[in-house]
């Protein structure tokens, strides 16, 4: 693995337990191997502005069809797009806001899911294009959706890994920091539970090519 992009998108910064669960999957990926480089693009504190009708216009031209106009208005998604390419491993660190993802990583979205770009049209439907990435999720709930009641409430997680899938992302880890709102021992539970899973995260994509398809190469 060479390239990580990483993405948090809660507002409360370093006490997020979002980022904090992220970050240390990062920092634990670039120590196992140093020559890892990290971008960041952190959606809350450098919000993306919303799309607009330049944009929502360009977006559908082809690239040989563009006009200076259309290029200016997707020249900030185009950047994002490109981090997408290149990165090996995403790391999205997201907070349950009112059962999905906050707005400043719905505006991520918005930018990096582009016809022609991120995904095309074929016979068979729409075909992701973003193909051999793998993508980290940290999620974290005031309350408990991985199972139970709630489950139904969950729009974070099934909306983050259809929009992944869509273009072409489907090995996707998911890291749970669920029912912090729920008292202390709750919280300190979903910590410890959350750096064991991060952990196991890490060791399984920093795994070497496995030894079965090193022998047959
Ligand atoms: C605007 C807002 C909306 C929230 N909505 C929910 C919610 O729908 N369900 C929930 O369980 N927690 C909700 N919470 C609590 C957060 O998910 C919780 O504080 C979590 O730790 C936030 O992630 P962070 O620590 O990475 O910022 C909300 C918090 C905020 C600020």
């Amino acid at each position: 693995m060479k390239n990580i992009l990483f993405v948090p998108s809660s507002p409360r910064g370093w006490e997020s337990y979002s980022h904090r669960i992220a970050r240390r999957i990062v920092d634990d990926l670039k120590a196992r191997d140093p020559e890892t480089r990290v971008i960041v693009r952190d959606v809350a504190r450098q919000p993306l502005p919303h799309v607009g009708a330049a944009f929502a216009a360009g977006r559908a031209v082809p690239a040989e069809k563009q006009s200076d106009a259309d290029r200016k208005a997707l020249a900030l998604s185009d950047t994002l797009v490109a981090e997408l390419f290149a990165a090996d491993v995403i790391v999205i660190a997201a907070p349950m806001h009112n059962f999905t993802i906050p707005s400043s990583l719905k505006a991520w979205i918005d930018h990096i899911v582009r016809p022609g770009r991120t995904f095309g049209y074929s016979e068979k439907g729409p075909q992701g294009l973003v193909t051999g990435k793998k993508a980290v999720l940290v999620l974290a709930r005031g309350g408990a959706y991985s199972q139970g009641p709630m489950q139904a409430f969950d729009f974070q997680e099934p909306y983050l890994r259809a929009a992944l899938r869509f273009v072409g992302i489907t090995d996707v880890e998911v890291v749970y920091v669920e029912g912090v709102a729920l008292g202390e021992q709750a919280l300190s539970q979903a910590l410890v539970s959350a750096e064991a899973r991060a952990d196991a995260i890490v060791r399984k994509l920093a795994e070497p090519v496995s030894e079965g398809i090193r022998a047959a190469a």
